[in-house]
């Protein structure tokens, strides 16, 4: 897509740190197999918030690792969450890291549930390409996912 590898690397770091905001979320609450109540949900929900406030906002990397962690769960159509940034206001990393990460948690088994498969993961990137996901991310995915760069289960 045309990223230098500088922004790469920051990528890489932001990959890593974005749901660092989860420290606060007790495990019972993360593992939780049933359904969740809304104060354990908004407990989650609060984990970009909590990763921005508390612990990467005053960081001084050469990268937006902090930007990105805030905003790795807002969509292009105003969807997301926590600000409902929408269309130009999400940056490139933001767009990767979000439609990257969908990925990563349905091709990976969770303590409350098994990997999704290879054809339902893609059905959802499809689906949400240009109004959740940057269209340009999700055909970079789908070549992929195509190509067998993504593990499933
Ligand atoms: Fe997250």
């Amino acid at each position: 897509m045309g990223l230098t590898d500088e922004e790469l690397l920051g990528l890489y770091i932001g990959g890593l740190l974005h749901d660092i905001g989860k420290i606060i979320v007790p495990e019972t609450i993360l593992t939780e197999p049933g359904k969740l109540s809304d104060i354990e949900w908004e407990m989650i929900k609060s984990h970009p918030e909590v990763g921005y406030n508390q612990i990467l906002k005053d960081t001084d990397f050469p990268w937006p690792v902090a930007e990105m962690t805030l905003h790795h769960h807002e969509r292009l159509d105003g969807s997301g969450y926590p600000d409902g940034l929408e269309g130009d206001q999400l940056t490139t990393e933001v767009r990767i890291l979000g439609a990257v990460d969908v990925v990563e948690a349905m091709s990976t088994r969770r303590p409350y549930r098994k990997a999704r498969t290879k054809e339902r993961t893609l059905n959802v990137i499809k689906e949400g390409k240009g109004n959740k996901f940057d269209p340009e991310v999700v055909e970079v995915l789908i070549d992929m996912i195509e190509e067998g760069e993504v593990e499933f289960g």
